[in-house]
This record gives C-alpha cells, sequence and structure tokens, in this order.
C-alpha cells in the first residue's frame, strides 16, 4: 500500500500519511506524491476541498532522517521544495486533521492550511535547531506571526513542543477534540466547504492570502537555501547520524 493515500469523495480530496512503522515520516517519493496530488486537485475542478490526515496516534515525525543523511533534497524542484511551493500557493481550502506529534513539516504545513482540528494529544514540534538545521515553509515569517516573537523563539530556538491546548490559544487550532473524532469532524468541515460555491471560496482565500503571498515564496526560497546549505554541515550530520544509532547527538565537537 502506497505511503500517501489519496482518496476523493463528494468533493474532498484526502491525502493520508500512511507509513506507520517509521511514524509517517516523510521520504523524497511521498513529497513527489503530495506534490502530484495537490497538483491534480488543483486542476480537477470536481475536488473543492483537500484534507491532511495521518493516525489518530500520529501526524507526521517530519522529513525522514535516513533521507536527509542519505539523499538529501537538492535545490528548489527537488519534491520537497514542489510540495512546499503547491501548498503555499494552493487556490482551494486546505484542511487538516492532526492527532498526536506533528514534527517539523508536520506543524509548519499547518500555518498554509486555512483550518486545523487536533485531537487533545496533537503535539506540535520544530526541532530545526536541535537537529542543526534552520526553519522552512516560510515558518521563520509564518510562526512569530501567528504565535508573537517569544513564544516562536521557544518553540523554534528552544525547538520546544506545545500542545493542543496551547495551539488553540495562539489560534494555529481552530478546534481541539478527542482524537478519535478529529478525523470525522475535519471530514465534516471538509464536506461542508466543498458544498458551498467554489469561485467565492476561491477568490475570498486568493483576498486573504494576497498581502504576503510574495513574501511567503521569498521567504521559503531563502529558507531553502540556508536548509539546504546546513544539511551538509558537521552540526545536522551528527544529529542526524544520533538519531539512527538511537544516542543524544554530541555537538561539543561541531
Ligand atoms: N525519520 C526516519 N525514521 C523515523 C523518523 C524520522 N523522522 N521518526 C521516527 N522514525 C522511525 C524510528 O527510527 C523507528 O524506526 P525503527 O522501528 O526501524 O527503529 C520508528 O520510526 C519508530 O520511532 P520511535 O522513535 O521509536 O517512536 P516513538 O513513538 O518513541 O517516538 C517520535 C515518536 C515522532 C516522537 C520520534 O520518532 C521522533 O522524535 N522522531 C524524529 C522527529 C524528527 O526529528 N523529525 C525531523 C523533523 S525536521
Amino acid at each position: 500500500m502506497s505511503d500517501i493515500l489519496v482518496h476523493t469523495e463528494a468533493g474532498v480530496c484526502t491525502l493520508t500519511f500512511n507509513r506507520p512503522d517509521k511514524k509517517n515520516s516523510i521520504t523524497a517519493a511521498m513529497y513527489g506524491a503530495l506534490a502530484d496530488a495537490l497538483q491534480a486537485a488543483e486542476a480537477d475542478a470536481t475536488v473543492r476541498c483537500v484534507v491532511f490526515q495521518g493516525s489518530e496516534a500520529i501526524f507526521t515525525a517530519g522529513n525522514d532522517i535516513a533521507d536527509f543523511l542519505h539523499q538529501p533534497p537538492a535545490g528548489q524542484d527537488s519534491p520537497v521544495f514542489r510540495f512546499l511551493r503547491g501548498l503555499a500557493q494552493f487556490p482551494k481550502p486546505l484542511v487538516a486533521a492532526v492527532c498526536g506529534p506533528a514534527v517539523g513539516v508536520g506543524t509548519t504545513l499547518l500555518f498554509h492550511c486555512d483550518l486545523v482540528y487536533a485531537g487533545d494529544n496533537a503535539a506540535f514540534s520544530m526541532p530545526f535547531v536541535n537537529l542543526g538545521l534552520c526553519p522552512e515553509a516560510a515558518s521563520s515569517l509564518l510562526v512569530p506571526q501567528m504565535l508573537g516573537y517569544h513564544r516562536a523563539a521557544e518553540a523554534l530556538l528552544l525547538g520546544e513542543p506545545f500542545m493542543a491546548e496551547a495551539a488553540l490559544e495562539v489560534g494555529l487550532v481552530n478546534r481541539v477534540l478527542p482524537p478519535l473524532e478529529a478525523a470525522g469532524y475535519a471530514q465534516s468541515i471538509a464536506r461542508k466547504l466543498a458544498a458551498k460555491p467554489i469561485s467565492a471560496l476561491m477568490e475570498t482565500k486568493r483576498l486573504m492570502k494576497k498581502g504576503q503571498a510574495a513574501q511567503v515564496l521569498a521567504v521559503m526560497a531563502d529558507e531553502g537555501v540556508s536548509f539546504g546549505r546546513m544539511l551538509g554541515e558537521p552540526a545536522a550530520r551528527e544529529a542526524f547520524t544520533a538519531f539512527m544509532e538511537r544516542r543524544k547527538p554530541d555537538f561539543t565537537k561541531v
């Protein structure tokens, strides 16, 4: 079975992270599948809304760390950057149902979603610094904007996780539900959106996003250059190797 499930029904295209043995961590092939699915959903007039979901135990553990180590993304046309640009520019409503850990891109992708529903077990984290990396997906712009600078510094400099209630308080999440109800609730909202006039939805989203659409893409490209360089540097290599060897990283020599 595929690691990204794509299912369209009643105008809603649902993209499911489905790699449970690796905590739904995302490989280059999965980013490629996500980018293709978004492109297809945009082109398909019968799709009016896209939903991201994982399982009730895990949204995603973020980028596959073995991939970071052995086949890091090379350049702006790599699958991850194709996905992130497609996400930021996606013109129809995006809904997410998040339960369990949402690590790295699992959290940063939510800043591009229009509505986010979380299980009360959701744990959001952006541990880029702890991996010797920097923010991606325009999170260096969008996280301080939504959380305020000091809470953003806790999340991005300290890499501290925050839970569903905190995400609700800052506005990253629309509603917190029992984990077994989150996906169903997100589907019901997506269907509600899908029943509305698509041209009005798209124009409203475009107008809400217009003010900083160009800036988001520029920041994303800027971050991408730094991120790409840092992936090959000693701090990141040590962090990835330590994760694979199940030990704490030692940054004293890098
Ligand atoms: N990349 C590759 N493999 C990953 C992974 C990732 N991001 N996250 C988890 N896995 C793998 C583990 O290596 C392990 O594989 P194994 O069974 O073959 O040894 C399996 O998934 C289970 O992970 P484990 O860490 O034992 O699960 P857990 O329930 O104790 O913890 C997480 C879950 C998500 C908290 C933890 O796995 C984690 O922190 N992952 C790394 C997150 C990360 O730093 N992502 C990069 C962000 S940029």
